[in-house]
């Protein structure tokens, strides 16, 4: 994708707008010797997690204790359960290394469940498998249960590889009676009640199911992140390097997937800095003081940061922006997800006709120039710092494993499709870690995050088999 173009210069703006533009660049732009701290404390703080005192970043062990051979073969049942759509699939794992055939529903998560009763979450969940299974399922077990991967993108507690304890509500979700709870036991109740025969054999993250998926087509990939309504990232750790475990005296070289929750760092404030929007959108949150990193990055805030701008950008009398319109419905919190903002950025700088189109039809605002011109900037400054702090957690899983050269497998809505995030991610990864200027535009970074395979659901079947296969040979 080319950068985007620019004609006319900003310079020919009014007054107001140019101060305005001049004082987001300050708060929003992270340079090279930021990025740099930023890593270094994260790196830190990666550690901590791993301690036996704890630190903010969770660092949940996920008890995927292998990386795939791609000689993984069978059929299984995958449930995701993300921010925005629930999936379900049926995926088979072939005698052909590395390749697959998955069949798969889509259903919407609906609004109000994330924010309703514990029951009607699971009731859901357990109607969307039970009609997939009586339509969709082409391999019915004659006899037992059906083992299904669940994955469950929120930070969970795990003893095993069948349970997860919701440490809290991420996301914007806020069910009661769900938080310290395990999970598996109250889906497989709800789908008891309806007589489905599925038995939960794995609950995994969606990044966990991202490692795994990627490394199943490409070795080099040793990290999985997302991108998307969340951010966080999976790595594989040893268990001689995880001092909580130390108990447990597991084999020191024994592998272990680590889900890092790292959209919990800096939820102390030491580090990263802050908007007041970024104060506004953590105090409205469901869970304030929690997912500081998150909060700045992903999919869900970045909408809602560019709407309390231009909220505090109209209210401020020294401003003169949509004046005389009303602004009822950019009032309205989150009525402005992050396509609105790939859209403006993927406007052609010339007209921004796009932009003013989606002002008038989603926002009844007209838009002048200026304005218009402001707005891209700002869209600009939201995806840019969105896009360099993500880098800071990549860089420093790399980092702390010494994992340079890798592949870095992402997925998720941000990553897929908001403009200029991976460019931007690259151009900040190769500011951290000092590189030198590529020599030719092919050429690899030391470091290349790339297009995941789909963790929740090829990732998801892959770890139900892992898991099939340690356990029948007896192992942990
Ligand atoms: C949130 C969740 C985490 C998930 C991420 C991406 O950060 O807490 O578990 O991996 O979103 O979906």
């Amino acid at each position: 994708r080319k950068p985007p173009s620019r004609k006319g210069s900003m310079a020919d703006l009014p007054k107001d707008l140019l101060a305005e533009i001049k004082s987001l660049e300050e708060a929003f732009t992270i340079d090279t010797a930021k990025l740099k701290a930023i890593t270094k404390h994260f790196v830190s703080e990666l550690e901590k997690g791993l301690s036996v005192e704890g630190g903010s970043i969770p660092m949940n062990p996920t008890w995927v204790m292998d990386f795939p051979d791609g000689h993984e073969t069978g059929t299984y049942l995958a449930l995701d359960m993300g921010g925005t759509n629930l999936r379900v699939c049926e995926i088979t794992l072939t005698n052909n290394k590395s390749e697959f055939d998955i069949v798969q529903s889509k259903y919407r998560m609906p609004e109000e469940l994330k924010t309703g009763d514990s029951d009607e979450l699971w009731e859901y969940i357990a109607d969307c498998l039970q009609q997939f299974v009586e339509t969709q399922q082409s391999e019915k077990p004659t006899q037992g249960k059906i083992p299904l991967g669940f994955t469950f993108s929120y930070p969970a507690t795990q003893n095993y590889i069948d349970e997860g304890i919701l440490q809290r509500w991420t996301k914007g979700f806020d069910i009661d009676g769900v938080e310290g709870q395990n999970v598996v036991p109250m889906l497989e109740a709800a789908l008891q009640r309806r007589g489905v025969p599925i038995v939960v054999s794995a609950l995994i993250n969606d990044t966990t199911g991202t490692l795994i998926a990627s490394a199943y087509t490409d070795p080099k990939m040793k990290i999985g992140c997302i991108f998307g309504t969340g951010c966080n990232a999976a790595y594989m750790e040893n268990c001689g390097s995880i001092p909580k475990l130390a108990h447990m005296n597991l084999p020191a070289d024994m592998p272990m997937a680590i889900n890092c929750e790292w959209g919990a760092f800096d939820n102390e404030h030491k580090i990263l800095p802050r908007t007041k929007y970024d104060i506004i959108i953590d105090k409205e949150s469901p869970r304030p003081g929690q997912q500081a990193f998150e909060k700045c990055i992903a999919g869900l805030y970045l909408g809602e940061i560019f709407r309390l701008i231009m909220v505090d950008l109209h209210d401020n009398k020294d401003v003169h922006i949509f004046e005389g319109q009303d602004i009822k419905a950019l009032r309205k919190p989150y009525t402005l997800d992050a396509s609105f903002l790939s859209a403006i950025e993927d406007d052609p700088f010339e007209n921004l006709q796009e932009t003013s189109d989606l002002f008038k039809d989603k926002l009844h605002l007209s838009c002048t120039r200026p304005e218009l011109e402001l707005i891209r900037r700002a869209a600009e400054l939201i995806g840019t710092r969105a896009a360099r702090l993500s880098a800071c957690g990549v860089a420093a899983i790399c980092t702390k494993k010494n994992l340079q050269p890798c592949h870095v497998g992402a997925d998720g809505s941000v990553f897929n499709k908001y403009p200029h995030f991976k460019a931007r991610g690259a151009q900040a990864l190769r500011e951290i870690l000092d590189w030198p200027a590529k020599s030719n535009s092919a050429a690899e970074d030391p470091i290349e995050v790339l297009a995941a395979e789909d963790g929740s659901g090829v990732g998801a079947a892959l770890i139900a088999a892992l898991t099939h296969k340690r356990f029948s040979k007896g192992n942990i």
